[in-house]
């Protein structure tokens, strides 16, 4: 399986990057998001050049996606951005949390792909691995804590980058919710 979206080995992710990619992300999915992707990075390659962007251009851009709010984040947070924090991006969960458009996933997704800080990333795919992993019974809604509790048991505190994403492809493309490759299982 090829995952092009990911840095080469040994280069650090590019926050910028892993920011506008991770808010695409969000309702949308990977296959659709890709090429708007490329053209934001190929139109706006540095965070200062989406800040500097006329609103109208980036909302133009982003037609298409849909959940055009979080277009109008996008381009507040990189205003904020440059405006408020010199134009670089805060490393930890708590501090991502305080920018426009950005939630306790998408902090949790930035800080530890862009930063390799010890967050973890937990949404339903993560769940659903969770859950069978340890043979949960419980639907996975009610089994948060412990689904928490069982993620940070196995959570590798020297890769905290690749298990956010590695979790995030396998139930992708793997533990899908039906009809999972279960032969191809990690
Ligand atoms: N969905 C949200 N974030 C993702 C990521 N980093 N990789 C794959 N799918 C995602």
């Amino acid at each position: 399986r090829k995952f092009p979206w990911r840095a080469e080995p040994g280069k650090d992710p590019n926050v910028y990057h892993v920011w506008i990619s991770e808010i695409m992300l969000q309702q949308t999915r990977t296959a659709t998001a890709i090429p708007y992707f490329n053209r934001f990075i190929t139109r706006w390659p540095t965070l200062k050049a989406l800040a500097c962007a006329p609103r109208d251009e980036v909302l133009h851009a982003w037609s298409g996606l849909g959940y055009y709010a979080r277009a109008r984040n996008l381009h507040a947070c990189a205003q904020a951005l440059v405006k408020l924090h010199g134009g670089s991006f805060p490393s930890s969960v708590n501090d991502l949390r305080l920018l426009p458009g950005i939630g306790p996933y998408t902090a949790a997704a930035i800080s530890a792909i862009a930063f390799n800080q010890p967050a973890v990333v937990i949404d339903a795919n993560v769940e659903r691995i969770m859950a069978r992993l340890f043979t949960i019974p419980k639907p996975t809604s009610q089994a948060k804590p412990q689904i928490k509790k069982l993620a940070l048991k196995i959570f590798p505190a020297e890769r905290p980058g690749d298990f956010a994403q590695g979790l995030m492809d396998l139930g992708a493309q793997v533990c899908t919710p039906k009809n999972p490759v279960c032969g191809d299982c990690p």
